[in-house]
């Protein structure tokens, strides 16, 4: 391997190059890179010409696993999306938008633990110390010991928190802390960068499990907190849903617990309180023998939740009609109205259609193709499903209606709730409580449910959907 005898090398990790560079190619740090003029030292980097010393090799087996070791906040949503708890030496991020509950959920879970007898420092960059104290007299949560820094240059706060003992160290935010020496503005990618770095760095050498909050758009197209995703060990993004009513935090990474796991939580007058029968809470109550409803359940990360679909269908004064579909993929809403003209014999081609999710969850997977057109079906011929009545399965082209993942599961929450007549793929296994109809394809699954032989109901004209305005997206 050729050797530099002249150029820049990285104070951190030794990668040397000819000409300078502002960031590190080989740890990717910033303005890390020196000049030197001789050969590089035999000491550990890349650039080492000789291997040095082994690295310690350990075996799997005898790698040290205590789960026990995990701190629970208390508070059983938030535990659960955690996986169980909070991993002593985790990093983890908790995104969301401004003001949906991330400073009042970490105050929460700070206060919780300190009640447990375990230290807790929480950096408030946000607010002042004065602003935190109130917050916290709201949540009368006032008399916890949490300590609180309120130093935003990270490498003093992160000694701080050292110095104190703390198990658990709450950065609130990531952007409102910056990193000296670097010229970046805080919040910026270059500071997101090297707080992420000195964070991971810090929490696996301390054994301090570490949270931090960052805001992130809806759309998350500002790179922001997200650059941090690749390297912290869970994320946990905060949403609403059921208009603003419920809380939504969603793993979407984490290395120790199930990902696409959620928490429900309501904002109330003290604080946010964890919804104890998410099912309920989701199942919209909706009116007797309203059309265009449907009830299903899903699996989400390690629970089974029972949902509402609800479709809506007016006739269109569009030569392209709407498809407005929330919380379902506009592709899956397509090809389900496509599979139920076509195998159900229910057109849909003149008539406005949205269709959505109750509670603002999104479908991650085709498990409620048939709920979905059953849903659609009872809203394009005005006709309600019958009471009590739940439908699993996923839909092939060909109209065929095949098996879900965890169907008992499914069925056992369901039949928690009180349904007492299921929809089925065939071959699922009988569930106590609930009376299966096995449907092969969606022809019967409509017969099953009474749909089969309706007319298309004529709607007047005038309830058609607004016509969007120019230049609107006509698909959403
Ligand atoms: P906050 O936790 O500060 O959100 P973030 O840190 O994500 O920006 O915001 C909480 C919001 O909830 C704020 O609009 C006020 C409201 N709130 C309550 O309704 N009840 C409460 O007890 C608290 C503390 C806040
Ligand atoms: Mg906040």
């Amino acid at each position: 391997m050729p050797r530099t005898e002249r150029g820049y090398r990285c104070r951190e990790c030794g990668w040397t190059t000819v000409a300078y560079v502002g960031r590190c190619a080989g740890c990717q740090a910033w303005n890390t890179l020196e000049p030197f003029s001789s050969a590089p030292p035999a000491s550990p980097g890349r650039a080492r010409a000789h291997p040095a010393a082994p690295a310690a090799v350990l075996r799997l087996d005898h790698v040290d696993a205590d789960t026990s070791a995990r701190l629970p906040t208390g508070i059983p949503e938030f535990d659960r999306v955690l996986g169980g708890g909070i991993v002593p030496g985790s990093l983890v991020l908790v995104g969301g938008d401004p003001g949906i509950g991330k400073s009042t959920l970490m105050l929460q879970a700070a206060a919780r633990l300190t009640a447990a007898g375990q230290p807790v420092a929480y950096l408030c960059g946000e607010e002042s110390p004065r602003q935190v104290r109130m917050r916290a007299e709201r949540l009368r949560l006032a008399g916890a010991p949490v300590q609180l820094i309120s130093e935003p240059a990270l490498d003093a706060a992160l000694a701080a928190a050292e110095a104190a003992g703390v198990s658990l160290l709450v950065i609130d935010s990531i952007q409102s802390v910056y990193v000296e020496g670097l010229e970046s503005r805080a919040g910026g990618p270059a500071q997101l960068a090297e707080a992420g770095a000195r964070l991971l760095a810090f929490a696996k050498g301390t054994g301090i499990a570490t949270i931090v909050t960052g805001h992130v758009t809806k759309s998350g197209e500002v790179a922001g907190p997200r650059l941090l995703e690749h390297l912290v060990d869970a994320v946990l993004y905060f949403e609403t849903a059921k208009g603003g009513l419920i809380r939504l935090l969603r793993a979407v990474k984490n290395r120790f617990g199930a990902t696409d796991e959620i928490g429900l939580f309501e904002m109330t007058g003290s604080g946010l309180q964890s919804v104890e029968n998410p099912s309920a809470a989701l199942l919209a109550p909706h009116a007797p023998g309203a059309s265009g409803c449907a009830i299903t359940a899903l699996i989400e990360g390690s629970r089974p939740l029972a949902i509402e679909l609800q479709a809506l269908a007016v006739p269109s004064s569009l030569a392209a009609p709407r498809r407005i579909a929330a919380g379902i993929e506009p592709a899956r809403l397509h090809l389900l109205l496509a599979v139920l003209a076509r195998r159900g014999g229910i057109p849909s081609a003149s008539l406005d259609i949205v269709a959505s999710v109750s509670g603002g969850l999104r479908l991650r997977d085709t498990s409620a193709d048939l709920p979905i057109a059953l849903a659609l079906a009872s809203a394009i011929l005005d006709a309600p499903l019958p009471p009590g009545t739940a439908a699993l399965g996923e839909l092939a082209l060909s109209g065929a209606v095949r098996p879900v993942h965890q169907p008992a599961r499914r069925l056992a929450e369901l039949a928690r709730l009180g349904i007492s007549t299921a929809i089925v793929p065939p071959g699922t296994p009988a569930v106590e409580g609930v009376r299966l109809v096995p449907v092969a394809s969606l022809a019967t699954a409509l017969e099953a449910v009474g749909l089969s032989h309706l007319p298309v109901r004529a709607v007047p004209h005038d309830h058609a959907l607004q016509q969007p305005e120019r230049g609107e997206q006509r698909h959403q």
